[in-house]
């Protein structure tokens, strides 16, 4: 196991230092992403799925943010990623989310990966500051997988499109139902 550096300017390693930061780009490049699909979304006029990503595209900012503050304040330097390959056009709106599923999973097992690793080098404050995350993904994927289901539930056919767009704008209150808030 790689020797713990911690020293009086810095509490975190340059090791998990390199980990927050390749999270850092996953956020960046999710903001991205979604900010994409909402566009892509607006000009078929899915305009509930288009306002979902937008909103979605900024909370992916946030959580960006989030560690960019949190390596810079434990000694280390959060860097802005470079953003590149953002697709912009999808073959339909079930391609979008399906995509978004996909991805959240990916974000999932990078998290997990980075807690993984604070366990083992017993760094319990970075721990600690992930555990806001491990909650978010939970959350992002239940909203994530309610939306794939609902092409099933649902089906694109007639005016099942126009609704699911609409069911869309309802996947904040699913997924808060269904982690058991009030
Ligand atoms: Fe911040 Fe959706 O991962």
């Amino acid at each position: 196991m790689k020797k713990q550096i911690i020293t009086p300017t810095r509490s975190i390693t340059e090791e998990t230092e390199k980990l927050l930061n390749k999270q850092i780009v996953m956020e960046g490049k999710s903001a991205a992403a979604y900010l994409s699909m909402a566009s892509w979304c607006e000009t078929k006029g899915y305009d509930t799925s288009a306002a979902f990503l937008f909103k979605h595209s900024d909370e992916e900012r946030m959580h960006m943010l989030k560690l960019i503050h949190y390596v810079n304040t434990a000694g280390g330097h959060g860097l802005q990623p470079e953003i590149t390959g953002i697709k912009h056009t999808f073959k339909s709106l079930r391609e979008v989310f399906e995509t978004v599923l996909n991805h959240e999973i990916e974000v999932t097992k990078s998290i997990n990966n980075i807690v993984d690793h604070c366990l083992a080098v017993k760094d319990y404050a970075t721990f600690n500051f992930l555990q806001w995350y491990v909650v978010e993904q939970r959350e992002e994927e239940t909203l994530a997988r309610r939306a794939v289901e609902l092409f099933n539930l649902i089906g694109e056919e007639g005016v099942g499109l126009w609704l699911i767009d609409q069911e869309i704008g309802k996947l904040e209150a699913y997924a808060e139902r269904m982690s058991g808030k009030p």
